[in-house]
């Protein structure tokens, strides 16, 4: 990106096997691309591929909206505060992995541990991990991310059933869809009072502006969406925020000097509150964007920049990768420094990590808050260090971007906290 960027500017035309169309590198033409009317694009084939045809990931236009329209409730506001308590009791439970590590002296992968946290938050809020059976609901999310690997992300030449990793993906995706359909049906015996206030009992509950609700088959679609946008996402970015706090010692004193002035007890809600940890969250997706671009494909002809446009059946690229690192927007943009959020505010083409526009990530302040959660928790608790002296470096994962040795930490004890008098408490 960077090279393509440097030799041709801010908007470049290319040929790959997605088609041809224009990337733009620059947030003015990005905003181009996020603020025009939904019905410009339509679905692509290889997204409807891996997730379903009524998921909302693949889907465009007015059948978009509708569902975004139905999806947004339980990621935004109210219905998210109220998933925080679920969010910090899967983040608890999978912390027990750093007794362990601290008692054995043996490293860890910071990555192993997000992921169980980002998986554990989702079986929680998402499939309401209550009243199911977890040790079966972790296997069968797990089986399904695990399907879901680069070999069949990439186009849609192997999704073949000669291929084994396609035939693998849809194993795992029927396996998924009946699990799901067993969780469908006992909530649904339970009648409109009992559906739950997870994720799924909200969709079960929502309606259409017509009156009608979702099919079963539209719920396990969404819901397998939710699963593979919501996981690895999260999982990553929680890694590189520990990493990034422990090459920056100053930046992880003055995030545990705020976390330890809301009390021992870390209250979930109070620590999405914090400014300094929001803005080590936002530093770490902007200089570790773990989607690198996003890509439409137009129907209608789009005009970037006054200048260019692309003809129906034309893609267009914006890649949020070098937005978030172009040194106009973000001086010295290969520093970590979350500060630069507190001293200015970014537009919503400026700070993309979520995409943009009618399909910004649906999860953004589900995501944001899980963060807060996690790494608060973390660096207000744990006594840590990086296992390397070696940079990390990011590299593609499947849809995402990670690190590449999945920063190995040692788990030195557990931490004393300063308290907001300047009293030391043992956690
Ligand atoms: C740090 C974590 C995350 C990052 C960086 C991220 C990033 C993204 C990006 C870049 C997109 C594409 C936006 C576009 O096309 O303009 C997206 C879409 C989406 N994300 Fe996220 N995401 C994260 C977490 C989550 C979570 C936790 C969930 C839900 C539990 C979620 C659900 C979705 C869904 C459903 C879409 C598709 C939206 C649509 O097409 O209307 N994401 N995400």
């Amino acid at each position: 990106m960077r090279e393509m960027h440097a030799a041709f500017g801010d908007a470049v035309s290319f040929h790959s096997v997605m088609g041809k169309g224009i990337a733009v590198f620059e947030a003015s033409l990005a905003r181009d691309v996020f603020a025009a009317p939904p019905e410009t694009f339509e679905p692509v084939p290889l997204v409807e591929a891996l997730f379903g045809g009524s998921a909302v990931i693949a889907v465009s236009g007015d059948r978009h909206r509708r569902l975004r329209k139905l999806l947004n409730p339980p990621f935004h506001g109210e219905k998210v505060r109220g998933f925080l308590g679920a969010m910090q009791r899967a983040v608890r439970g999978s912390l027990g992995v750093f007794e362990r590590a601290a008692r054995t002296g043996s490293p860890v992968l910071m990555t192993d541990v997000s992921q169980a946290m980002a998986l554990d938050v989702i079986l929680e809020t998402v499939f309401g991990a209550g009243d199911l059976d977890r040790v079966a609901g972790r296997a069968t999310l797990l089986d399904t991310i695990g399907a879901f690997s680069p070999a069949i992300v990439g186009g849609q030449l192997l999704h073949k059933a000669w291929f084994p990793p396609w035939r693998r993906f849809v194993r795992a995706r029927r396996r998924f869809d009946r699990w799901v359909g067993e969780l469908v049906a006992q909530r649904r015996t339970r009648g409109a009072e009992g559906l739950g206030d997870d994720v799924l009992g909200i969709l079960l509950a929502a309606r259409y502006d017509d009156g009608t609700s979702m099919g079963d088959a539209e719920i396990r679609d969404q819901l397998f969406t939710l699963l593979l946008a919501g996981h690895e996402t999260s999982a990553i970015a929680m890694a590189w925020c520990i990493y990034h706090l422990l090459r920056n010692q100053g930046a992880l004193a003055t995030l545990r000097a705020e976390v330890d002035g809301i009390g021992p007890d870390l209250a979930p809600e109070a620590l999405t509150k914090l400014r300094y940890l929001d803005a080590v969250v936002s530093e770490t997706l902007r200089i570790e964007p773990v989607v690198t671009d996003v890509l439409r494909t137009c129907r209608e002809p789009l005009t970037l920049g006054g200048k260019w446009t692309i003809p129906p059946g034309g893609l267009a690229a914006v890649m949020l990768a070098s937005i978030l690192r172009d040194p106009r927007v973000y001086p010295e943009p290969e520093r970590f420094r979350p500060e630069r959020f507190l001293e200015q505010r970014y537009g919503a083409s400026e700070f993309v990590p979520f995409g943009g526009g009618a399909r910004r990530c649906l999860g953004a302040a589900f995501a944001q808050s899980e963060l807060a959660i996690a790494v608060g928790e973390i660096v207000s608790r744990w006594e840590i260090e990086l296992a390397s002296g070696s940079p990390e470096r990011s590299i593609r994962r499947n849809l995402t971007m990670g690190p590449k040795h999945g920063v190995p930490i040692r788990v030195l004890g557990p931490r004393a906290r300063r308290e907001a008098g300047g009293m030391r408490v043992a956690s």
